[in-house]
């Protein structure tokens, strides 16, 4: 309860005192400038990439059955990476991010002729209905004041019963410092839950870095959600 209180007051508010266009223009410019930059090296710090990993390692988020992969917000390529890695090698995968210049850097970093680097914003995404069998969307609903309409597009494009893996930033103290640092909102675990179902997406698992993010309640919420089949 108290953590909850501190988490509160700590979180980044600024996308409430912004018209929301105004917002997006500034997310935009915060990952196309130095902080996308420095992206990366911040996620290799924090042990977010690379504790990715287990996801993939483990079958936690098994892409062997996939044959289209989307991956929403790629960012410098902390999921990208691991896609790359454990999809089949005729795999196609699509990377796509608001920010042309975050996808420029990774490109750079990532290249692997199954990539299809697209920039785009998740609220419309320029994909077919069902076009992919699975997508993973890492720290980008936090972006999104109303995720409600990113759920959507996302249930959208993947096809019916397929699997989509969230990361978003919890309201817990360490959330609520990192919303600040990367200017996003936080999610409490419920409201992201209720989110999901009212977007058509059900709540299949919830995944934790390790045993003692689990313990700890650290690292996040991320979660396996599935499309209506
Ligand atoms: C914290 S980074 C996440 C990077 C990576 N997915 C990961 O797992 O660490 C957030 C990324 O989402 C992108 N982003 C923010 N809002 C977006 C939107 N509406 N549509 C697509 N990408 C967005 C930003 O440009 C940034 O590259």
């Amino acid at each position: 309860m108290i953590q909850k209180l501190i988490a509160d007051r700590l979180s980044y508010r600024g996308y409430r005192r912004k018209p929301w266009k105004k917002y997006q223009e500034s997310v935009e410019a915060h990952y196309s400038g130095i902080a996308g930059k420095f992206l990366r090296s911040c996620s290799m710090v924090s042990l977010h990439e690379p504790l990715a990993s287990v996801f993939f390692k483990r079958g936690g988020f098994p892409l062997d059955d996939c044959s289209r992969i989307l991956d929403v917000g790629s960012g410098a390529g902390q999921l990208l990476t691991h896609l790359v890695k454990h999809a089949s090698s005729d795999c196609e995968i699509v990377a796509t991010d608001l920010s042309t210049r975050m996808l420029e850097r990774t490109r750079k970093r990532i290249d692997d002729p199954r990539i299809t680097f697209v920039t785009a914003d998740l609220l419309k995404l320029p994909f077919e209905d069902g076009t992919f069998d699975c997508a993973t969307c890492g720290w980008v609903l936090e972006y999104l004041p109303d995720p409600e309409p990113g759920l959507r597009e996302l249930s959208r494009v993947v096809r019916p019963g397929g699997r989509i893996l969230l990361q978003c930033t919890e309201n817990t103290v360490f959330g609520a410092m990192s919303s600040r640092l990367w200017k996003c909102r936080t999610f409490q675990r419920e409201e992201l839950e209720t989110e999901c179902r009212r977007a058509g997406l059900s709540w299949e698992r919830e995944l934790w870095f390790t045993r003692m993010h689990r313990v700890l309640r650290l690292g996040g919420i991320i979660v396996e959600v599935r499309t209506a089949s």
